[in-house]
């Protein structure tokens, strides 16, 4: 048994570790020792939980955290790189629904310690835990269900749903100061409880409405911004938590991982060029049919030339510089390996080789990073669309791997389009562009891409893995 100085002390590190493990993940140099730290400083904060003095039933923890672990492992073992966001918005409904139990139990369990104004900021400090729990909770249930195909990603539009939201919000406010009006120290009287229960019991249901009705009104296309949302509210549920169960760790987690989260939501948002507030709101990012233009129109416009992977490979090899972009189509392909070959053949024939990383390419953020580096592509190739956008007009060839939204001169040319705004990757001032893809269909946000018909864009169609595979052949 750890006494409480030493619980404390192993807290401290566990938060050091925490804290070095979000700088270390910031680069993709020191991701893996952030990664190591994160999971010894979690290591030791479970330990010193653990064998801390505030567990009595080892029995029903063991069987409760092998059960969690196993079902933990199997699905971290099962899931593709390309679902990650819809479990990473799994995992964080649990946390929710974590913080809205922790907050019952803790208001139900007598309580002798807190009396007087400490009683008052206690049961403040439940309301709110469980009031960002429950909407954590269902809103990232319905994250969960439309990032998986579960439920449409058509925004649904209410009838004054903001009066709903603010309705929701008034009733909040107003029920907590009944919650903390109604007998102020409760606690001590296990029968006095009742009231106070009941009013916590429509409060989160309100909660659990308005989490569904958030997310519900944000459109396929704010998803990457909702997902990181709810992480931050994920972090700031478990802080509540922490304040709770007086549990000084949490806290510090709780706000890491509340304003980490909230700080990408914010990259992201200006990655899209989206406003934070409007995405809250809702109703955008409904996904158009493929079949209608980037300028609303159904118009084809013009002719995309194919071209083969041979033929790549030969103007590779007459080039200075490549410059590789690439997208979601490459984690679906798994041709980050092929590709990463394609990188040190290129090299080797002494052609200055980088790759251009998009902040939203793929489906979750850093996802092409995380690819690149497990086939061992040296970070010193890697480079933000910030760094490397205004080299690209210096650039003999591009070759766009699976890529679509990120690339697409409709964002800036065009303001009608869905995505006008969006910083893109301005891969057409190259001198060719080679885009893999299987077809001209659209990509995520379902906007046709006028890149495919430039002057300069060749079409490299087919399976981007045989694609690369097949210009490594012609190599
Ligand atoms: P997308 O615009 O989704 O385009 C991907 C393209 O890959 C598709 O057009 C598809 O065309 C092609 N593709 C699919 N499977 C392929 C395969 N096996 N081989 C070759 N090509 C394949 O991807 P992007 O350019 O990376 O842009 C990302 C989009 O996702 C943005 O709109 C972004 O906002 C959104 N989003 C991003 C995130 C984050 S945080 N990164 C999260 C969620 C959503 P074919 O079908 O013709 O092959």
């Amino acid at each position: 048994m750890m006494n409480s100085g030493m619980v404390t002390a192993a807290y401290i590190i566990a938060a050091v570790l925490f804290i070095l493990s979000l700088a270390g993940l910031s680069k993709q140099e020191t991701a893996r020792r952030g990664n190591q730290a994160g999971i010894a400083g979690m290591a030791i904060a479970v330990l010193a939980t653990i064998i801390g003095d505030g567990v009595s039933n080892y029995g029903i923890l063991l069987v409760m955290v092998g059960i969690g672990g196993a079902i933990g492992a199997y699905l971290a073992r099962r899931v593709e790189m390309t679902d990650m966001p819809e479990l990473v918005a799994i995992l964080h409904s649990f946390v929710g629904l974590a913080a809205v139990l922790v907050g019952f139990a803790s208001y139900l369990t007598p309580d002798s310690h807190h009396v007087g104004a400490e009683r008052t900021i206690h049961d403040v400090e439940i309301y709110l835990g469980i009031l960002i729990g429950a909407l954590t909770f269902t809103g990232s249930v319905v994250a969960f269900g439309k990032l998986s195909g579960k439920l449409g990603s058509k925004p649904l539009i209410l009838p004054g749903r903001h009066k709903l939201n603010l309705g929701i919000g008034v009733a909040c406010v107003v029920l907590l100061f009944l919650f903390i009006g109604q007998a102020p120290d409760a606690a001590l009287d296990q029968n006095s409880t009742g009231m106070g229960t009941f009013i916590l019991v429509l409060m989160t249901l309100l909660a659990f409405a308005f989490g569904v009705h958030m997310v519900m009104a944000i459109g396929g296309a704010d998803m990457p911004v909702v997902i990181s949302m709810l992480n931050s509210y994920s972090g700031w549920a478990a802080a509540a938590t922490g304040f709770m169960l007086s549990n000084d760790l949490l806290i510090v987690v709780g706000a890491l991982v509340g304003s980490s989260g909230a700080i990408l939501s914010y990259i992201m948002c200006k990655a899209m060029n989206r406003k934070f507030f409007s995405v809250i709101m809702g109703g955008w990012g409904d996904a158009k049919p493929s079949n209608v233009t980037s300028d609303g129109s159904d118009e084809p416009q013009g002719e995309a030339v194919p071209i083969s992977a041979d033929e790549v490979a030969m103007l590779c090899k007459e080039a200075d510089s490549v410059v590789i972009v690439p997208g979601y189509g490459m984690a679906v392909a798994h041709a980050q390996h092929p590709v990463s070959e394609l990188t040190t053949q290129l090299k080797k024939a002494g052609i200055n080789v980088r790759f251009a990383i998009h902040p939203v390419a793929g489906r979750m953020p850093g996802h092409m990073n995380v690819l690149l580096a497990e086939a061992n592509v040296p970070y010193d190739l890697v480079f933000e669309m910030d760094e490397i956008n205004d080299e690209l007009s210096d650039t003999d060839v591009v070759i766009v791997i699976g890529a679509n939204d990120i690339v697409n001169p409709s964002a800036l040319d065009n303001p009608n389009s869905p995505i006008a705004g969006m910083p893109v990757l301005e891969v057409w001032k190259a001198k060719t562009v080679i885009v893999s893809k299987r077809s001209m269909a659209t990509g995520y946000a379902g906007v046709e891409n006028p890149l495919f018909f430039k002057e300069n864009t060749r079409m490299l169609f087919g399976d981007a893995k045989e694609s690369v595979n097949g210009i490594l052949a012609g190599l």
